[in-house]
């Protein structure tokens, strides 16, 4: 049985101060919440002050971003084994935002995949389709690529131990979320596609969770789906009483 997921991607929000500032709020919050994995992914800037801060609590730390070359010349790079130094446990990897904004590709994702598992660190390895991309049908497409290059070389033990996040670029940041149907269907989909590539039992164990515009409203309907397990919140996460919510419906 998969323990449910709630991670908290920050972006570029929140500074040093601001991080410290809420996970303390966020570490009393969410102190009784018992058989979840609570993550939370602040700047780089911030990846230690925020493991610091969340020592000793029920609270994981992720990076947003890692380069998949140990150490180099990389102006404004840091590579996994800095985020995983800096504490963090996890690292969210190919992100849409990283895809469209910052030109990554299936196989950087795929290097920073096999770098981030090298230094110690969980990926969370984002997939998702554009509005265009699903108006032309071609949803179950994308996903299957994204997911085969980004995972290409990883072991059944591997992925058993990974986190896989369909966010469908279309509901980021907009407050359209997937209806139930649709973000069942997907995540069904990737659950087979990770059995006939891995084994029944990496995809049992894989954690597969949704993102976009998850809410403290919307979260009971999306867990409720068999093969969702958890949640990638962007916005809501920033609020420390909103994403307590959305632990709290993850615990009942
Ligand atoms: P929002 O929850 O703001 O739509 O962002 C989702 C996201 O991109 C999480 O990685």
């Amino acid at each position: 049985m998969r323990q449910p997921f709630i991670a908290g991607n920050w972006k570029m929000f929140k500074t040093v101060h601001e991080t410290v500032v809420h996970v303390k709020e966020l570490r009393s919050l969410v102190k009784d919440a018992q058989g979840v994995d609570i993550v939370i992914a602040p700047p780089a800037t911030s990846l230690h002050a925020a493991v610091e801060a969340a020592r000793n609590s029920n609270i994981a730390v992720a990076g947003q971003n890692c380069h998949w070359e140990r150490e180099g010349a990389f102006t404004g790079e840091v590579s996994a084994g800095m985020v995983r130094e800096a504490g963090a446990e996890y690292v969210i990897l190919g992100h849409s935002e990283r895809r469209t904004l910052f030109a990554e590709t299936d196989l950087e994702v795929q290097k920073k995949v096999r770098a981030a598992l090298g230094a110690g660190l969980v990926p969370i390895v984002c997939i998702g389709e554009t509005l265009d991309q699903r108006d032309r049908q071609q949803t179950l497409a994308v996903l299957d690529q994204q997911l085969q290059r980004g995972l290409d070389g990883a072991t059944a033990d591997e992925v058993a131990g990974m986190v896989v996040a369909y966010e469908p670029v279309w509901a980021i940041g907009t407050g359209r979320n997937a209806t139930p149907e649709q973000a069942g269907e997907a995540h069904a989909h990737i659950r087979t596609r990770l059995r006939s590539w891995f084994g029944a039992e990496a995809a049992e164990r894989c954690h597969v969770i949704y993102g976009g515009s998850v809410k403290p409203g919307n979260i009971a309907s999306l867990l409720a789906l068999s093969d969702v397990d958890g949640a990638l919140v962007g916005g809501a996460s920033l609020d420390v009483a909103s994403f307590g919510q959305i632990v709290a419906a993850a615990v009942a």
